[in-house]
């Protein structure tokens, strides 16, 4: 199917499946997916290597700043197991997935100067075009314009279980309930935020996969753009 050269935004709260989704659109009409969340993870990550972020969630901000400004190199490299980030030579995959970095990720994300930096280097991967790019301002704020945009959403229980799952067979060990009390966490911390926080642009389309396959998910979103652009085949 010809889908034209366009950026899709998919936002929606923590562990709703935006990246499964995005995977699938990038693989199925071949275009670029990119992960913002996992870029305010790095920042995280770096942030808590460097002591800068203490068990309060107090930030040394003049600190941060100056780590970001030192040129902090982030890029994706592409893998059978989807796109890693590297910082410079390190993959840091795996660690920005853990539930230490998810802990203090949304304080983080919520600092301005941290989301510029961030905003930056989206800008900078997008404008080639043809981008599907998830995360919880891309449709409000990074990419305005956006061709298409989706909120994707799913009951509370369906996501501490899909994210439980991930992190079950990543080799983690975590509880229910701490997955479950950082997702709720990180929702009110993400929607709550003054700069750019998580809504749902007013052009961007609802999709409840609670009880949808990925299958589903795919025909639903293959259907939506073949409306959207007039396409039939
Ligand atoms: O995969 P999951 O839904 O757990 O989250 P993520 O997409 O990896 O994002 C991690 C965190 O980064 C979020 O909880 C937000 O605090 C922040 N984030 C953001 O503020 N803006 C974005 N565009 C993407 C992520």
């Amino acid at each position: 199917m010809n889908v034209p050269d366009i950026i899709i935004a998919i936002d929606g709260f923590s562990a709703t499946g935006k990246s499964t989704l995005a995977k699938l659109i990038a693989k199925e009409f071949d275009f670029v997916y990119l992960d913002s969340g996992a870029l305010y993870r790095g920042v995280t990550l770096l942030a808590q290597e460097a002591g800068l972020i203490d068990e309060g969630n107090n930030i040394d901000l003049p600190a941060l700043r100056s780590l970001l400004d030192s040129g902090v190199d982030f890029h994706f490299t592409l893998s059978p197991d989807g796109n890693l980030l590297f910082t410079g030579e390190r993959c840091i995959e795996k660690e920005i997935r853990s539930l230490k970095v998810s802990s203090q990720v949304s304080p983080i994300a919520a600092v301005p100067f941290v989301r510029a930096f961030v905003d930056n280097l989206l800008h900078e991967f997008g404008r080639r075009g043809r981008v599907v790019m998830d995360g919880r301002d891309i449709g409000t704020a990074v990419f305005p314009d956006a061709q298409v945009k989706l909120f994707v959403t799913a009951s509370p229980e369906v996501r501490a279980q899909r994210r439980f799952d991930e992190m079950v067979a990543k080799g983690e060990n975590p509880t229910m309930e701490e997955v479950r009390k950082n997702l709720e966490e990180r929702d009110y911390i993400d929607s709550h935020r003054e700069t750019n926080p998580l809504r749902r642009a007013d052009d961007a389309f609802v999709m409840d996969n609670s009880d949808m396959t990925l299958h589903e998910e795919i025909v639903w979103t293959r259907g939506f753009l073949m409306g959207r652009f007039g396409i039939l085949e």
